[in-house]
Order: structure tokens, then sequence, then C-alpha cells
């Protein structure tokens, strides 16, 4: 019997594992801690808020008093943290908020359960759900391994960094045991439509522009946010205690590549004329601080494992454009009041 806090369940990555977890395990308790932020939307839970085993707590990790008494109320046993701000370019315009949240809020969460479980650590797991954008950018060749150093280069990336560190330090000084994964770019249903994918799939909808960045070349390894899910259950029951192992698609793209693919199957898909949505491809001025290339080498979760996708890229994206497609209450409902001026403010002089 299990009591697993799962922060962040209501966003895009946390959603699913939300979901995986409450069908998969009907002896576990989930309570999903959310602070419902812009990215956090309970409608990504539909189909399991009933369930007996799922309960959700509006909290913001930031506040210390309020996770003690969820720990409490719950009896937790272990906590899976994906909650965090997430995205690059909010940032670079923010970046004091993703210090607050990706670093304070998940030294709170150590020490809330540092705290709680003391006197027993070794009956539970803190799992901490981070990124391959802590290693920072590499050339034309080569792969993030677990042993690669941190060169963070963005505000998200040195945030996510730093609370990777501070979950380190927490198993080195207090003997928390803790488990950590670095995941390259997950694409998928409910995917907040201010990321790449699931904002040119909006746009192409609506036939607005697709910015892409700089000369469209930067290469990203894209994997279904379904088989992350997967991943962090093998690691959370398998995973050898205070390691590290990094989740990757084996599946690199260009962004300029991935952005004609995905315009060729939403013209068939819509039943536009070939061609019709490339049309819509504006280059603009880059991201600072952009990374130019990332791929994993997820040879360890694989040997020890035995994690690798379950589908190909073009399944994924099929599956992910038809959602959408399917989805358009979804889109319009995430896309309406604050992201708008978001995206007005983020686009307007590029
Ligand atoms: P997301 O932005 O979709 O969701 C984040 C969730 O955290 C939201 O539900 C939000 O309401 C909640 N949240 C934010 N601040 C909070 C706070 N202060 N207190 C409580 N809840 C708060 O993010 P995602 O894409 O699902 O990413 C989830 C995790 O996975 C993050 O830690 C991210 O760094 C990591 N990650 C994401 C990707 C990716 O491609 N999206 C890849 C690798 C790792
Ligand atoms: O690698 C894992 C990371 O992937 C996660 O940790 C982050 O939470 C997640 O947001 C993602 O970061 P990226 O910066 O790689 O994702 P994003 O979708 O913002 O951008 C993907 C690529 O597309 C990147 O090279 C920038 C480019 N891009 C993005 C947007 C939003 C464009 O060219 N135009 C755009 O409008």
């Amino acid at each position: 019997m299990k009591n697993i806090l799962i922060t962040g369940g209501a966003g895009f990555i946390g959603s699913h594992v939300v979901r995986l977890f409450v069908n998969k395990y009907p002896n576990y308790n989930i309570i999903n801690l959310d602070a419902l932020t812009y990215a956090g939307n309970l409608e990504n839970l539909k189909d399991v808020d009933q369930s007996s085993n799922y309960k959700f707590e509006k909290v913001n990790i930031l506040d210390a008093d309020h996770l003690k008494t969820v720990f409490q109320e719950h009896q937790i046993t272990d906590v899976i943290h994906l909650a965090a701000e997430s995205h690059v370019d909010r940032s670079i315009l923010s970046p004091l908020d993703f210090v607050y949240t990706n670093v304070i809020g998940t030294v709170n969460l150590l020490n809330t359960a540092k705290e709680f479980w003391k006197d027993d650590l070794s009956k539970h797991l803190f799992y901490h759900v981070s990124t391959d954008e802590v290693y920072g950018a590499l050339g034309e060749t080569g792969f993030f391994t677990e042993t690669t150093a941190y060169s963070p280069n963005s505000p998200y990336s040195a945030s996510k960094a730093s609370s990777d560190h501070f979950v380190r330090a927490y198993a080195e000084t207090y003997h928390l045991q803790t488990v950590i994964s670095n995941c390259s770019n997950n694409y998928g249903p409910f995917h907040f439509p201010e990321k790449l994918i699931p904002l040119f799939i909006n746009n192409i909808i609506n036939k607005k522009p697709l910015p892409v960045y700089g000369d469209g070349l930067y290469t990203r390894d894209w994997l279904y946010v379904k088989d992350h899910a997967i991943a962090i259950d093998l690691v959370f029951h398998q995973g050898k205690v205070n390691d590290t192992y990094n989740i990757g698609g084996f599946n690199e793209w260009k962004n300029i590549d991935l952005v004609k693919l995905l315009c060729k199957l939403m013209d068939e898909k819509l039943g536009r004329n070939v061609g019709e949505s490339e049309q819509l491809i504006t280059y603009i001025k880059d991201r600072p601080g952009h990374d130019r290339r990332y791929a994993i080498d997820a040879t360890k979760i694989n040997t020890e494992l035995g994690w690798k996708p379950s589908v190909t890229f073009e399944q994924g994206l099929e599956e992910t454009i038809i959602w959408y497609l399917e989805n358009k209450d979804w889109l319009e409902h995430v896309t309406s009041g604050a992201y708008k001026g978001y995206y007005d403010n983020m686009y307007s002089n590029r």
C-alpha cells in the first residue's frame, strides 16, 4: 500500500503519469498536488477524477505549511515530483518565477518529505523528474549520458539543474532516498500550445503564421509522452536508489524538418491542398541562448530496466494530431484569456 504524492499532476506530463498510476495501481492512493497555474488544467484528468484511489489538492509547493498538512492528511509514503515552470521562453521573460517554483519549491518539498519520513527514511522514495536541458547544448555529434557534466544555458535549465543538485544533496547529506530522471522533449495529447508541436498544430488549424526561431536547424530528440510515463513507472518501481536515468526517444529532428512533416500531415487530415500549411512558415528572431542540439543516450534505462519507446514518431505524431483535431474545445479553453496576452507579447516584436 502506497500513498503517492504526484506534484504537477494537472500539467502535461503529470496528467499522463497520474492517469497511468490511478488505472494501473488500484491499491495505491494517488494524491495529485498542483497549484493550477496557467499550465495546470483539471480537464486533463476528467477520465480518472472520480476514481476512488484519486484525490486532488490545490496547493502551491512554495507553501511549506500547506505541504506539511497534505503529507499528514494523506500519510504520504512517496513523491513523484513534476511540478515546475517548464517553458524556456517564459524563463527568459521572468527568471525569478523559475527560481521560486523550480528551486525553492523543490527544496520545500524535500524538507517536508525529509521531516515527515524521518523515523524511517529507508521506506520512502523521492522521485524528481528533470530534463535533458541541464546538460546544455551538443554540437553536430555526441549524446548526453548520465555522466555528462551539467552546463545549463537558460534560466529554465539553470533552475532545473539547481533542483537536481538539491535532490542529490539531500540524498548525500540527509540520506533521503531519491531518484532522478532526465528526459528529452515530450509531445502528445494535453500539451499546452506554447511549446513547438501543439503551438504549430493550433496555428495550422487557425491558418496563423508558424514562427520558426533563427535558421530552424536546431535539433531536438522527441519522445511520446505516454512512453515517458511508462519510463517513470519503471524508474519509480525498479530504478536504483540515489541514481539517475536518462530517457529519450532515439528520435532526432531538426525543427524545420519536423515543422514541414507536421504541415504535410495536417494538410492531409484537414483536406487542404498539398503544401498549403508550409506557406505559413515564418522565420523570426532567434531565442536568446538557444541550445543547438539535444540528444539522449538512453542505453542505461534500456539495459537496466528494459525500457524503450513503444511507438514510432510517425505513430505518435499521428495520434497527437488526431487528438488535437478531436479536442478543439480543450484547445479553445486553454488558449483564451491570460494565454492570449502572453502570446501577443512574446511574438509581436519578432
Ligand atoms: P507543465 O508546464 O505542462 O506542467 C507543470 C505543472 O506544474 C502544471 O500543472 C502547473 O500548474 C504545476 N505547477 C507549476 N508551478 C507550481 C507550483 N508552484 N506549485 C504547484 N504546482 C505548480 O510541465 P510538463 O511539460 O508537464 O513538465 C513536467 C515536468 O517534467 C517538469 O518538471 C519539467 O521540467 C519536466 N520535463 C518536461 C519535458 C517536456 O518536454 N515537457 C521534458 C523533460 C522534463
Ligand atoms: O528537452 C526537454 C525540454 O523540452 C523540457 O525540459 C522543456 O520543459 C520543454 O519545454 C522542451 O524545451 P524546448 O525549448 O526544447 O521546447 P520548445 O517546444 O519550446 O521548443 C522546441 C524547439 O522549437 C526549440 O528549438 C525552439 C523551437 N521553437 C519553439 C517555439 C515555441 C520555434 O522555433 N518556434 C516556437 O514558436
